[in-house]
């Protein structure tokens, strides 16, 4: 009912977009990243449902202040939980804030030259990792 972090970075460390073009959906997270690989901001702009905002709110709230590495081990599921579960058709709305997550990281690790270990390029509809799970 009351989300976090809405809105944009200016000049942010990595963005990341990711949709699902079977609901329409659209997010997008901005990270502002320190020298030492902290996660010093993040904040979200959701084009979607209200778990998508509410997913969107609570992974950047756990992100903040964490390296690197922890952020990307946020999983849609420990986001979920967070929020006190999800009914399991809005299970895919939690699964678009990890990706847009990690799609940020992405772009944060591609304009730095850095390899993050276990990150794996993003991609645009989360339907393409998850063939056919929310149909
Ligand atoms: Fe599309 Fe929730 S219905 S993200």
């Amino acid at each position: 009912m009351n989300p976090r972090n809405v809105g944009e970075i200016e000049d942010p460390s990595g963005v990341g977009t990711v949709g699902n073009v079977k609901c329409g959906d659209i997010m997008k997270v901005y990270l502002k990243i320190t020298g030492e690989g902290i996660v010093e901001d993040a904040k979200f702009k959701t084009f979607g449902c209200g778990a998508a905002v509410a997913t969107s709110s609570m992974a950047t709230e756990m992100i903040k202040g964490r390296s690197i590495d922890d952020a990307l081990h946020i999983t849609n599921k420990a986001v979920m939980d967070a929020l006190d579960g999800l009914p399991p058709i809005k299970v895919h709305c939690s699964c678009l804030a990890e990706e847009a997550l990690h799609a940020a990281l992405w772009d944060y690790s591609q304009k730095n030259g850095l390899a993050i270990d276990g990150l794996k390029p993003p991609v645009n509809d989360i339907e393409e990792l998850h063939e056919g799970a929310f149909a």
